[in-house]
């Protein structure tokens, strides 16, 4: 029997990849301008998979490719210590790059050790106990350096970067990788899906990182290329799917590349030889109900009066949201009360007014449809 073609987990960098060729190319070429770019969009549209593609095709050509995720950080220290280990990790595999950042990168001391799958795992030790702030600055310092050094370009992606907006003296840290990221003669790459939080960083005039990167949007797949994708995944691995079935998953799914994989992973599992329709009701309930614990768990972090106000915008999407009808018809509560529960939810990326109608809704179609049908 054949494998099955999707992925749930994360995508290898040598799997079939749907569409964003034109996103791919761009991005290669600002990397290789040494341009700065804020890629974002909502979670799960394939932003950390296409970065580590930009990344594979940077390195084919020489260059040096860091790759730091920034999620969860809650101290400067730690920033500052997951940039190091970045290096570090790029690095420990060629001696004479490995010594050049150990001679460089003194506020932290790369650990090698065994992992389970049987390669290295790279972790760091701070070499010298110092406030907080100075630690980041030193690191920063002695990246320059190292990047002015080592010869090769350089590409360095944050991920979850909006997450030092979270940290305190989160100006001042923005203010001290504002200024060395300016200095430094290599691209980076600003990733992350919270799109308000991440955008004001970069596009408010009082904050350090003002007007300091290109701001890139990742959007959903274009229709007619999901539908392709699929109908040849399956083809590929021995199964049949009809356009017809293929364009209704897209409609399902919003066009959304996580759960356009994931609903075809279960598909792929549920169909014996030719994709049904009953297959595609019976899989949408699968993938609604695989979504369940973290649906819970969103809503285990807001307060009662916004969860009102996703579930009414998951029922009735409203460009209207502060008319009496609306607020009576879901129980919204007072006017300042809804403007508190937008606040927090488009802050959380959970809902996004369209700019063109005015129209509020959710930004998960899952989670819409989740929502509505509980
Ligand atoms: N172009 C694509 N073709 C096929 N599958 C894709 C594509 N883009 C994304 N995916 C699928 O979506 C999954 C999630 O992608 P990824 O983790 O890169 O999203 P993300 O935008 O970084 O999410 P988050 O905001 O949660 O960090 C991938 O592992 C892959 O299965
Ligand atoms: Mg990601």
């Amino acid at each position: 029997m054949k494998k099955n073609p999707f992925f749930i987990k994360e995508i290898p960098v040598d799997a079939p990849f749907c569409d964003r060729e034109k996103e791919l190319a761009d991005l290669i070429s600002y990397a290789k301008a040494n341009s700065n770019v804020v890629l974002y969009s909502p979670r799960r549209y394939g932003k950390t998979c296409l970065t580590k593609r930009v990344q594979h095709s940077l390195k084919t050509i020489g260059t040096l490719t860091a790759y730091c995720d920034l999620f969860g950080v809650t101290s400067v220290e730690e920033i500052a210590r997951r940039i190091a280990k970045s290096i570090y990790t790029v690095t420990h595999k060629s001696q004479g790059m490995f010594n050049k950042a150990i001679s460089f990168i003194t506020s932290f001391r790369p650990v090698l050790s065994p992992s389970p799958d049987g390669g290295i795992s790279v972790s760091v030790q701070t070499a010298f106990k110092t406030d907080g702030l100075r630690v980041l600055e030193d690191t920063m310092d002695s990246l320059e350096r190292f990047i002015h050094d080592v010869g090769v370009p350089v590409h360095i992606a944050f991920d979850e970067f909006q997450e030092i907006a979270e940290v305190n003296d989160s100006i001042a840290i923005e203010g001290i990788l504002r200024h060395y990221i300016q200095k430094i003669q290599c691209s980076f790459f600003f990733i992350g899906s919270r799109r308000r939080v991440l955008l004001e960083i970069f596009n408010d005039r009082a904050r350090p990182f003002f007007q300091s990167a290109l701001n890139y949007e990742l959007k959903t797949l274009p229709e007619k290329d999901l539908i392709l994708f699929i109908k040849s995944q399956f083809e590929k691995a021995g199964k049949l799917i009809t356009r017809e079935n293929a364009s209704k998953i897209c409609k399902l799914v919003s066009n959304h590349p996580y759960y356009a994989q994931k609903f075809c992973f279960f598909l792929y599992e549920e169909t014996s030889k030719k994709v049904t329709s009953d297959d595609i009701v019976e899989t949408n309930a699968i993938l609604i109900k695989s979504e369940r614990v973290v649906f819970e768990s969103i809503l285990q972090g807001l307060a009662t009066k916004q969860i009102a106000m996703l579930s009414a915008l998951a029922k009735e999407p409203t460009a209207k949201i502060y008319s009496a009808s609306y607020m009576a018809q879901h129980g919204l509560g007072s006017t300042g009360g809804i403007q508190q529960s937008i606040k927090t939810l488009s802050k959380q990326d959970l809902i996004e007014k369209d700019n063109k109608t005015g129209v509020w809704s959710l930004v998960d179609p899952v989670f819409r449809t989740w929502l509505d049908s509980s």
